[in-house]
Protein backbone atom coordinates (compact mmCIF):
# COMPACT_ATOMS: atom_id res chain seq x y z
CA UNK A 1 0.00 0.00 0.00
CA UNK A 2 0.90 3.89 -0.74
CA UNK A 3 1.04 5.62 2.40
CA UNK A 4 1.37 9.49 2.94
CA UNK A 5 3.22 10.33 6.03
CA UNK A 6 2.98 13.75 6.98
CA UNK A 7 6.21 14.70 9.52
CA UNK A 8 8.35 11.95 8.01
CA UNK A 9 11.48 13.42 8.85
CA UNK A 10 10.50 13.68 12.80
CA UNK A 11 11.04 11.38 14.99
CA UNK A 12 8.09 9.15 15.05
CA UNK A 13 7.43 9.79 11.33
CA UNK A 14 11.05 8.32 10.23
CA UNK A 15 10.48 4.90 12.47
CA UNK A 16 7.23 4.48 10.88
CA UNK A 17 8.75 5.14 7.51
CA UNK A 18 11.69 2.61 8.16
CA UNK A 19 8.99 0.13 9.27
CA UNK A 20 6.62 0.03 6.21
CA UNK A 21 9.43 0.48 3.90
CA UNK A 22 10.68 -3.06 5.42
CA UNK A 23 7.59 -4.79 5.40
CA UNK A 24 6.76 -3.86 1.59
CA UNK A 25 4.78 -0.53 1.59
CA UNK A 26 5.48 2.48 -0.45
CA UNK A 27 5.87 5.70 1.34
CA UNK A 28 5.77 9.17 0.45
CA UNK A 29 6.65 12.03 3.04
CA UNK A 30 6.09 15.86 2.83
CA UNK A 31 8.06 17.56 5.79
CA UNK A 32 8.52 21.28 6.08
CA UNK A 33 11.95 20.82 8.06
CA UNK A 34 10.19 23.03 10.69
CA UNK A 35 12.23 20.29 13.35
CA UNK A 36 12.27 17.54 11.17
CA UNK A 37 15.82 16.56 9.10
CA UNK A 38 17.20 15.26 6.01
CA UNK A 39 19.52 12.86 8.18
CA UNK A 40 16.20 11.62 9.38
CA UNK A 41 15.54 10.36 5.96
CA UNK A 42 18.97 9.76 4.86
CA UNK A 43 19.18 7.38 7.99
CA UNK A 44 15.78 5.55 6.72
CA UNK A 45 17.51 5.42 3.00
CA UNK A 46 20.45 3.31 4.97
CA UNK A 47 18.42 1.26 7.15
CA UNK A 48 16.21 0.22 4.50
CA UNK A 49 18.17 0.94 1.09
CA UNK A 50 15.16 1.81 -0.47
CA UNK A 51 14.19 5.42 -2.16
CA UNK A 52 11.05 6.97 -1.69
CA UNK A 53 9.63 10.53 -2.70
CA UNK A 54 10.14 13.13 -0.36
CA UNK A 55 8.35 16.54 -0.80
CA UNK A 56 9.88 19.42 1.71
CA UNK A 57 6.37 21.77 1.67
CA UNK A 58 4.03 23.02 4.71
CA UNK A 59 1.05 20.98 5.13
CA UNK A 60 -1.08 24.17 6.20
CA UNK A 61 -1.25 24.20 2.69
CA UNK A 62 -3.73 22.45 0.96
CA UNK A 63 -3.85 23.18 -2.35
CA UNK A 64 -0.24 21.78 -2.15
CA UNK A 65 -0.79 18.50 0.02
CA UNK A 66 -3.74 17.54 -2.86
CA UNK A 67 -1.30 17.92 -5.46
CA UNK A 68 0.62 15.36 -3.63
CA UNK A 69 -2.41 13.01 -3.05
CA UNK A 70 -3.29 13.46 -6.41
CA UNK A 71 0.14 12.60 -7.93
CA UNK A 72 1.43 9.78 -5.65
CA UNK A 73 -2.13 8.06 -5.53
CA UNK A 74 -1.76 7.47 -2.46
CA UNK A 75 -4.47 5.03 -0.20
CA UNK A 76 -3.47 5.84 3.61
CA UNK A 77 -2.58 9.35 5.29
CA UNK A 78 -0.59 9.46 8.51
CA UNK A 79 -0.61 12.79 9.88
CA UNK A 80 2.49 13.28 12.52
CA UNK A 81 3.47 16.86 11.79
CA UNK A 82 2.62 19.21 13.84
CA UNK A 83 4.75 21.27 16.77
CA UNK A 84 5.44 19.60 19.87
CA UNK A 85 6.93 21.58 22.34
CA UNK A 86 4.79 22.56 25.53
CA UNK A 87 6.68 25.16 26.99
CA UNK A 88 7.08 26.69 23.28
CA UNK A 89 3.09 26.34 23.52
CA UNK A 90 2.60 28.62 26.02
CA UNK A 91 4.84 31.28 24.45
CA UNK A 92 3.62 31.34 21.24
CA UNK A 93 0.25 30.17 21.36
CA UNK A 94 -0.93 30.82 17.72
CA UNK A 95 1.77 29.50 16.18
CA UNK A 96 0.65 26.32 17.80
CA UNK A 97 -3.03 26.30 17.33
CA UNK A 98 -2.31 28.12 13.26
CA UNK A 99 0.20 25.00 12.48
CA UNK A 100 -1.25 21.83 14.51
CA UNK A 101 -5.33 22.96 12.95
CA UNK A 102 -4.22 24.15 9.80
CA UNK A 103 -2.38 20.99 8.72
CA UNK A 104 -4.93 18.76 10.03
CA UNK A 105 -7.93 20.39 8.15
CA UNK A 106 -6.06 21.07 4.96
CA UNK A 107 -5.04 16.91 5.49
CA UNK A 108 -8.70 15.96 5.09
CA UNK A 109 -9.94 18.63 2.85
CA UNK A 110 -7.25 17.21 0.15
CA UNK A 111 -7.93 13.61 1.46
CA UNK A 112 -11.81 14.27 0.80
CA UNK A 113 -11.06 16.12 -2.53
CA UNK A 114 -8.66 13.03 -3.30
CA UNK A 115 -11.21 10.35 -2.28
CA UNK A 116 -8.35 8.85 0.03
CA UNK A 117 -10.36 7.62 3.20
CA UNK A 118 -7.68 6.39 6.04
CA UNK A 119 -6.52 8.58 8.13
CA UNK A 120 -3.95 7.90 11.25
CA UNK A 121 -4.10 10.95 13.92
CA UNK A 122 -1.20 11.81 16.57
CA UNK A 123 -2.74 12.50 19.35
CA UNK A 124 -1.46 12.65 23.32
CA UNK A 125 -1.62 12.22 26.70
CA UNK A 126 -1.73 15.76 26.88
CA UNK A 127 -5.58 15.67 26.14
CA UNK A 128 -6.53 14.16 29.60
CA UNK A 129 -7.31 16.60 32.36
CA UNK A 130 -5.12 16.83 35.27
CA UNK A 131 -7.21 15.57 37.77
CA UNK A 132 -8.25 12.23 36.18
CA UNK A 133 -7.25 9.27 38.44
CA UNK A 134 -4.90 7.14 36.95
CA UNK A 135 -4.73 5.09 35.32
CA UNK A 136 -6.40 7.46 31.83
CA UNK A 137 -8.49 5.64 29.76
CA UNK A 138 -9.40 6.76 26.40
CA UNK A 139 -12.96 7.84 28.32
CA UNK A 140 -11.09 9.92 31.12
CA UNK A 141 -11.63 13.41 31.12
CA UNK A 142 -10.16 15.77 28.27
CA UNK A 143 -8.96 19.24 29.39
CA UNK A 144 -5.23 20.76 28.87
CA UNK A 145 -2.94 22.53 30.57
CA UNK A 146 -0.99 24.49 27.60
CA UNK A 147 -1.80 25.15 24.13
CA UNK A 148 -0.29 22.35 22.84
CA UNK A 149 -2.42 19.99 24.58
CA UNK A 150 -5.50 21.81 23.42
CA UNK A 151 -4.44 21.87 19.82
CA UNK A 152 -4.53 18.29 20.01
CA UNK A 153 -8.25 18.04 21.37
CA UNK A 154 -9.23 20.37 18.90
CA UNK A 155 -7.94 18.65 16.13
CA UNK A 156 -9.16 14.89 17.72
CA UNK A 157 -13.23 17.17 17.76
CA UNK A 158 -12.54 17.88 14.12
CA UNK A 159 -11.96 14.41 12.95
CA UNK A 160 -14.35 13.16 14.59
CA UNK A 161 -17.26 15.75 13.21
CA UNK A 162 -15.43 14.75 10.10
CA UNK A 163 -16.30 11.27 10.33
CA UNK A 164 -19.80 12.42 11.01
CA UNK A 165 -20.03 14.11 7.99
CA UNK A 166 -17.97 11.66 5.32
CA UNK A 167 -19.50 7.91 6.18
CA UNK A 168 -17.16 6.89 4.18
CA UNK A 169 -14.29 7.42 6.75
CA UNK A 170 -12.09 6.22 8.86
CA UNK A 171 -9.59 7.94 11.41
CA UNK A 172 -7.82 6.50 13.90
CA UNK A 173 -6.50 8.97 17.24
CA UNK A 174 -3.75 7.75 18.84
CA UNK A 175 -2.99 9.26 22.07
CA UNK A 176 0.96 8.51 23.08
CA UNK A 177 2.13 8.61 25.99
CA UNK A 178 6.12 9.32 26.02
CA UNK A 179 7.82 8.10 23.20
CA UNK A 180 11.44 7.30 24.11
CA UNK A 181 14.00 5.13 22.54
CA UNK A 182 15.33 4.68 18.96
CA UNK A 183 15.64 2.39 16.19
CA UNK A 184 18.08 -0.72 17.08
CA UNK A 185 20.14 0.44 14.06
CA UNK A 186 21.18 3.80 15.75
CA UNK A 187 20.94 5.41 12.97
CA UNK A 188 17.45 7.27 13.62
CA UNK A 189 16.08 8.39 17.23
CA UNK A 190 15.14 11.72 18.87
CA UNK A 191 16.93 14.60 17.97
CA UNK A 192 15.41 17.58 18.93
CA UNK A 193 16.45 20.75 18.24
CA UNK A 194 17.86 23.18 20.95
CA UNK A 195 18.05 22.23 24.13
CA UNK A 196 15.66 19.17 24.75
CA UNK A 197 12.72 19.42 26.99
CA UNK A 198 12.27 15.91 27.27
CA UNK A 199 13.56 13.77 29.68
CA UNK A 200 15.04 11.35 27.83
CA UNK A 201 17.13 13.15 25.20
CA UNK A 202 17.97 15.44 27.72
CA UNK A 203 19.60 12.12 29.81
CA UNK A 204 21.05 10.95 26.91
CA UNK A 205 23.05 14.60 25.25
CA UNK A 206 24.00 14.73 29.28
CA UNK A 207 25.46 11.22 28.96
CA UNK A 208 27.39 12.29 25.86
CA UNK A 209 28.66 15.32 27.73
CA UNK A 210 26.45 18.12 25.87
CA UNK A 211 25.34 19.31 29.13
CA UNK A 212 26.68 19.71 32.83
CA UNK A 213 23.77 18.19 34.80
CA UNK A 214 20.91 16.60 34.23
CA UNK A 215 18.07 18.87 36.66
CA UNK A 216 15.22 16.80 38.08
CA UNK A 217 12.50 18.77 38.61
CA UNK A 218 11.44 18.01 41.63
CA UNK A 219 11.60 14.95 44.26
CA UNK A 220 8.82 15.90 46.23
CA UNK A 221 6.05 14.70 44.57
CA UNK A 222 3.64 12.64 45.96
CA UNK A 223 5.27 9.46 44.55
CA UNK A 224 7.11 6.45 46.15
CA UNK A 225 10.76 8.50 46.19
CA UNK A 226 9.40 12.12 45.01
CA UNK A 227 10.04 12.48 41.40
CA UNK A 228 7.38 12.31 38.68
CA UNK A 229 5.89 8.72 37.38
CA UNK A 230 5.15 8.50 33.79
CA UNK A 231 4.80 5.87 30.96
CA UNK A 232 7.63 5.60 28.83
CA UNK A 233 6.92 3.62 25.84
CA UNK A 234 9.57 2.08 23.20
CA UNK A 235 9.19 3.85 19.81
CA UNK A 236 9.61 0.67 18.64
CA UNK A 237 6.08 -0.61 20.10
CA UNK A 238 4.48 2.60 19.58
CA UNK A 239 5.36 2.22 15.55
CA UNK A 240 3.56 -1.25 16.08
CA UNK A 241 0.86 0.27 17.02
CA UNK A 242 0.60 1.98 14.14
CA UNK A 243 0.58 -0.91 12.30
CA UNK A 244 -1.71 -2.37 13.53
CA UNK A 245 -4.10 0.87 13.39
CA UNK A 246 -3.57 1.05 9.55
CA UNK A 247 -5.12 -2.41 9.93
CA UNK A 248 -7.70 -1.34 11.73
CA UNK A 249 -8.65 1.28 9.84
CA UNK A 250 -8.85 -0.94 6.68
CA UNK A 251 -11.87 -2.87 8.37
CA UNK A 252 -13.66 -0.15 10.17
CA UNK A 253 -15.22 3.64 9.48
CA UNK A 254 -15.66 6.27 11.65
CA UNK A 255 -13.31 7.79 14.35
CA UNK A 256 -11.81 5.63 17.15
CA UNK A 257 -9.21 6.84 19.89
CA UNK A 258 -6.67 4.33 21.25
CA UNK A 259 -4.21 5.06 24.22
CA UNK A 260 -0.69 3.64 23.34
CA UNK A 261 1.42 2.98 26.19
CA UNK A 262 2.94 0.50 28.43
CA UNK A 263 -0.22 0.92 31.15
CA UNK A 264 3.36 1.07 33.69
CA UNK A 265 4.70 3.87 35.33
CA UNK A 266 8.69 4.66 36.00
CA UNK A 267 9.87 7.69 37.90
CA UNK A 268 12.23 10.34 37.11
CA UNK A 269 15.10 9.04 39.27
CA UNK A 270 13.96 5.05 37.88
CA UNK A 271 14.86 6.33 34.57
CA UNK A 272 18.44 7.55 35.51
CA UNK A 273 18.72 4.53 37.56
CA UNK A 274 17.80 2.20 34.44
CA UNK A 275 19.94 3.95 32.25
CA UNK A 276 23.28 4.05 34.20
CA UNK A 277 22.85 0.26 34.92
CA UNK A 278 22.29 -0.31 31.34
CA UNK A 279 24.97 1.65 29.51
CA UNK A 280 27.37 1.59 32.52
CA UNK A 281 27.66 5.52 32.89
CA UNK A 282 27.46 7.95 35.45
CA UNK A 283 24.63 10.55 35.26
CA UNK A 284 25.93 13.71 36.57
CA UNK A 285 22.43 15.41 37.93
CA UNK A 286 20.84 17.61 40.70
CA UNK A 287 17.35 18.05 42.15
CA UNK A 288 15.97 21.88 40.99
CA UNK A 289 12.39 23.33 41.50
CA UNK A 290 9.28 21.79 40.57
CA UNK A 291 8.31 22.60 36.01
CA UNK A 292 5.25 24.36 36.12
CA UNK A 293 2.42 22.46 34.41
CA UNK A 294 3.88 18.60 35.10
CA UNK A 295 2.11 16.20 37.59
CA UNK A 296 3.35 14.14 39.70
CA UNK A 297 2.33 10.82 37.79
CA UNK A 298 0.51 10.15 34.31
CA UNK A 299 -0.04 6.29 33.22
CA UNK A 300 -2.12 4.56 30.65
CA UNK A 301 -4.49 1.98 30.71
CA UNK A 302 -4.01 -0.07 27.39
CA UNK A 303 -6.34 -2.14 27.68
CA UNK A 304 -8.68 -0.97 24.76
CA UNK A 305 -6.05 -0.97 22.38
CA UNK A 306 -5.00 -4.94 23.38
CA UNK A 307 -8.84 -5.57 22.96
CA UNK A 308 -9.57 -3.81 19.67
CA UNK A 309 -6.00 -3.79 18.04
CA UNK A 310 -4.07 -6.70 19.73
CA UNK A 311 -1.50 -4.13 20.82
CA UNK A 312 0.70 -4.86 23.66
CA UNK A 313 4.03 -3.04 24.41
CA UNK A 314 7.00 -5.28 24.88
CA UNK A 315 10.17 -3.86 25.00
CA UNK A 316 11.79 -3.38 28.17
CA UNK A 317 13.23 0.15 30.33
CA UNK A 318 16.75 -1.15 29.57
CA UNK A 319 15.74 -1.43 25.62
CA UNK A 320 14.75 2.17 25.76
CA UNK A 321 17.71 2.94 27.62
CA UNK A 322 20.06 0.91 25.43
CA UNK A 323 18.70 2.47 22.02
CA UNK A 324 18.29 5.96 22.99
CA UNK A 325 22.09 5.59 24.05
CA UNK A 326 23.29 4.19 20.75
CA UNK A 327 21.64 6.45 18.96
CA UNK A 328 23.06 9.42 20.66
CA UNK A 329 26.47 7.79 21.15
CA UNK A 330 26.10 7.67 16.81
CA UNK A 331 25.93 11.43 16.59
P1 LIG B 1 8.89 15.83 15.53
O1 LIG B 1 8.93 17.29 15.75
O2 LIG B 1 10.16 15.07 15.57
O3 LIG B 1 8.17 15.52 14.13
C1 LIG B 1 7.17 16.35 13.59
C2 LIG B 1 7.55 16.64 12.15
O4 LIG B 1 6.56 17.45 11.54
C3 LIG B 1 8.87 17.42 12.03
O5 LIG B 1 9.70 16.75 11.13
C4 LIG B 1 8.45 18.79 11.49
O6 LIG B 1 9.45 19.34 10.64
C5 LIG B 1 7.18 18.45 10.75
N1 LIG B 1 6.21 19.55 10.63
C6 LIG B 1 5.67 20.30 11.62
N2 LIG B 1 4.78 21.16 11.10
C7 LIG B 1 4.75 20.95 9.76
C8 LIG B 1 4.03 21.51 8.68
N3 LIG B 1 3.15 22.50 8.87
N4 LIG B 1 4.26 21.05 7.43
C9 LIG B 1 5.16 20.05 7.21
N5 LIG B 1 5.87 19.47 8.20
C10 LIG B 1 5.66 19.91 9.45
O7 LIG B 1 7.84 15.22 16.56
P2 LIG B 1 7.52 13.70 16.90
O8 LIG B 1 7.99 13.43 18.28
O9 LIG B 1 7.94 12.83 15.79
O10 LIG B 1 5.93 13.80 16.97
C11 LIG B 1 5.10 13.46 15.87
C12 LIG B 1 3.67 13.77 16.25
O11 LIG B 1 3.32 13.03 17.42
C13 LIG B 1 3.41 15.23 16.59
O12 LIG B 1 2.15 15.59 16.08
C14 LIG B 1 3.40 15.25 18.11
O13 LIG B 1 2.61 16.29 18.62
C15 LIG B 1 2.81 13.90 18.42
N6 LIG B 1 3.20 13.38 19.75
C16 LIG B 1 4.50 13.11 20.04
C17 LIG B 1 4.84 12.59 21.30
C18 LIG B 1 6.26 12.24 21.67
O14 LIG B 1 6.47 11.71 22.78
N7 LIG B 1 7.25 12.46 20.81
C19 LIG B 1 3.85 12.40 22.27
C20 LIG B 1 2.53 12.70 21.93
C21 LIG B 1 2.20 13.17 20.68
C1 LIG C 1 5.63 16.18 27.75
C2 LIG C 1 4.27 16.70 27.42
C3 LIG C 1 3.52 15.73 26.56
C4 LIG C 1 4.30 15.31 25.37
C5 LIG C 1 5.63 14.74 25.83
C6 LIG C 1 6.50 14.36 24.67
C7 LIG C 1 3.56 18.04 29.36
C8 LIG C 1 2.53 18.21 30.44
N1 LIG C 1 3.46 16.95 28.61
O1 LIG C 1 5.40 15.09 28.63
O2 LIG C 1 2.34 16.34 26.11
O3 LIG C 1 3.57 14.36 24.66
O4 LIG C 1 6.32 15.75 26.61
O5 LIG C 1 6.84 15.48 23.91
O6 LIG C 1 4.42 18.86 29.21
N2 LIG C 1 12.20 16.02 33.60
C9 LIG C 1 13.24 16.36 34.42
N3 LIG C 1 14.32 16.99 33.86
C10 LIG C 1 14.38 17.32 32.55
C11 LIG C 1 13.31 16.96 31.72
C12 LIG C 1 12.22 16.31 32.27
O7 LIG C 1 13.22 16.09 35.61
O8 LIG C 1 15.38 17.92 32.12
C13 LIG C 1 11.05 15.31 34.18
C14 LIG C 1 9.76 16.08 34.04
O9 LIG C 1 9.57 16.94 35.12
C15 LIG C 1 8.74 14.94 34.00
C16 LIG C 1 9.50 13.77 33.35
O10 LIG C 1 10.87 14.11 33.46
O11 LIG C 1 8.40 14.58 35.30
C17 LIG C 1 9.15 13.58 31.90
O12 LIG C 1 9.25 14.84 31.24
P1 LIG C 1 9.13 15.00 29.67
O13 LIG C 1 10.03 14.05 28.98
O14 LIG C 1 9.27 16.46 29.36
O15 LIG C 1 7.66 14.51 29.33
P2 LIG C 1 6.24 14.95 29.93
O16 LIG C 1 6.33 16.24 30.65
O17 LIG C 1 5.66 13.80 30.65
Amino acid sequence: MKILVTGGAGYIGSHMCAELLRTGHEVVVVDNFSNGTQGALDGVKKITGVEFPFYRADVCDSPTVEEIMEAQKVECVIHFAGLKAVGESVAKPLEYYENNLNSTMAVCRAMRNQGVSRLIFSSSAATYRSDNPMPLTESSALGATNPYGWTKIMCEQILRDFCVGEPEFSVVLLRYFNAVGAHESGLIGDCPAGIPNNLMPFISQTAHGLHKELKIFGNDYDTPDGTCIRDYIHITDLIDGHVRAIDFSAKNKGCEVFNLGTGRGFSVLEMVDAFEKTNGIKLPYSIAPRRPGDIATIYANPEKAQKMLGFTAKKSLEDMCRDTWKFQSNM
